[in-house]
């Protein structure tokens, strides 16, 4: 058995922030007096989704979105198949088109936020930029369209994990954590993520890039 490190620590944060900001949206738009929090987490949330942007293009090798493996063939393949998918490193086929959903829906999310008002004391930073009918379209939209689809994205993701723990005893959650991934038949020549200091230094400065653009977006137009 070999192992090599696949998630680089900024991904494996970027995943564990996500994963605790997403759940702290739902709750601080069901409770009372929690908008002023759900908007300092939704702009969390886009300064991560910058964030996974550009280190798709600079991150670790196997974050990096042109080692996703992009062949729709090959999703419909693997979903007919069972989620079966000969065993690989990184992102597999059925992987990687669920998080280019998950990161696209939640885009759109946060993005129909910044345009929504609560018609009662808050609105998005951007809602002045356009007409009262386009910023109850996109309040509707955020409410109701994009919010579902996070919903239904998110309980996919977990069920298809749990699916691949269960009938195909793959431990995903695992390399998740600790960044490992350890398979029998490991190729020799399977290129690992560098995730040395320098790295996650590099990782720190592109995220604090992208909050800056976040609140100075806030701040120029809020
Ligand atoms: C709000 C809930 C969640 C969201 C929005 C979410 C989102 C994502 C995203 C965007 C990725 C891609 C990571 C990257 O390449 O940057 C991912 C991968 C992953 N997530 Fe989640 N996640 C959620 C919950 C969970 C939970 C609860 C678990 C574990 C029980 C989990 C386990 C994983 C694993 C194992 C992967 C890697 C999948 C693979 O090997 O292709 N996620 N998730």
């Amino acid at each position: 058995m070999r192992s090599i490190r696949v998630w680089d620590l900024p991904t494996r944060l970027f995943h564990w922030l996500l994963v605790g900001s997403v759940i702290g949206m739902f709750i601080t738009a069901n409770v009372d007096d929690a908008l002023s929090w759900h908007f300092r987490i939704g702009y969390f949330i886009a300064s991560l989704l910058l964030f996974r942007v550009v280190w798709g293009l600079v991150g670790g090798y196997w974050s990096r979105f042109t080692h996703f493996r992009w062949s729709v063939q090959g999703f419909f393949r693997t979903l007919r198949g069972g989620l079966r998918e000969p065993s690989h490193v990184g992102h597999g086929h059925a992987g990687t088109w669920s998080v280019v959903a998950l990161l696209t829906v939640l885009g759109a999310q946060v993005t129909t936020g910044l345009f929504s008002d609560d018609d009662i004391s808050m609105a998005g930073p951007l809602a002045s930029l356009v007409d009262g009918e386009w910023v109850s379209r996109l309040t509707s939209i955020h409410k109701e369209v994009t919010k579902v689809g996070v919903l239904v994205l998110v309980l996919l993701h977990v069920g298809a994990i749990a699916f691949y723990a269960w009938r195909r005893k793959q431990n995903l959650v695992r390399a998740m954590v600790t960044g490992d991934h350890s398979l029998d038949e490991m190729p020799i020549n399977t290129p690992a993520s560098r995730d040395g200091w320098a790295q996650r230094a590099l990782a720190l400065v592109i995220w604090a890039a992208c909050a800056a653009a976040v609140a100075g977006m806030v701040s120029r137009f809020g």
